[in-house]
């Protein structure tokens, strides 16, 4: 599988405190990795650093074979990266229309980004009986899925994800699973941060664990369910 995404020693440091040590990962075409980690890993930060909002240190960043080591958020995103950040993050005082629109501020083929709109409010009908009212009223569930159409409307060819299952119900769970499941077959790669583990690792053909800031190991899911210590570590001790 030829690399989407290639990330040599990250790091991302907040003053002293060294969020991210020296995290090298890669993303091939097409393929869904997830991140692992516990709470303060420093699974966001490594997200925010490879967009480049955070102030990152590397050795190299290539994207969709170009060097993207010193590229600012837009020209990453421009590339084709996307971000569906931890927390939602939608803007409260726009619609949930205006929302969907500023994922696609980059783009200039207006005609298509209303087909994809409609798309979309096609797959989310809450959304599109709410298109017109302000973000504030929608649910949790309902801002998750602004933020990841708001992300798909990028048209990005990787999207980063950071824990988009957080506050679903479990039904909502299962539909964000497979609507994950579904871009990925439409081509769309896939970089999850998940501390739902057990769905992750459904998703995922390769995943990465995160302690410290460090990654320190990385498998295809079925082998890291055959480890006793991470099983215990992330899965509650059970399959
Ligand atoms: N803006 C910041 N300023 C200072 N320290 C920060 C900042 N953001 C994160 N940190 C610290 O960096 C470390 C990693 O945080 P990060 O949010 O990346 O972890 P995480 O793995 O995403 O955790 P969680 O699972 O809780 O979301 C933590 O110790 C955190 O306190
Ligand atoms: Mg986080």
């Amino acid at each position: 599988m030829s690399s989407l995404l290639s990330v040599e020693s990250l790091s991302v440091r907040y003053g002293r405190v060294h969020a991210v040590r020296g995290a090298s990962l890669s993303v091939g075409e097409g393929e869904i990795v997830a991140v692992l980690g516990a709470n303060g890993a420093g699974k966001s930060s490594l997200l925010n650093g490879i967009l480049g909002l955070v102030p990152a240190h590397h050795g190299a960043l290539r994207f969709a074979s170009r060097d993207l080591t010193g590229a600012s958020p837009p020209q990453r995103i421009a590339a084709g990266m996307a971000l569906v950040p931890e927390g939602r993050r939608i803007v409260m005082s726009l619609t949930v229309e205006e929302n969907l629109l500023m994922g696609a501020y980059l783009r200039r083929d207006a005609p298509a980004v209303r087909k994809e709109i409609e798309a979309l409010y096609a797959r989310f009908p809450n959304l599109a009986a709410r298109r017109a009212l302000l973000a504030s009223v929608l649910s949790g569930g309902e801002q998750q899925m602004l933020a990841i159409g708001r992300g798909i409307l990028a048209r990005p060819r990787l999207m980063l994800l950071d824990e988009p299952s957080l506050g679903l119900s479990p039904l909502l769970v299962q539909e964000l699973f497979r609507l994950l499941a579904e871009l990925n077959r439409e081509g769309l790669a896939l970089l999850l941060v998940e501390q739902n583990t057990r769905q992750a690792l459904r998703l995922c053909t390769r995943a990465y664990v995160m302690e410290l800031g460090a990654i320190v190991m990385q498998d295809r899911p079925r082998a890291l369910l055959d480890d006793q210590r991470l099983v215990a570590a992330y899965l509650g001790g059970s399959r």
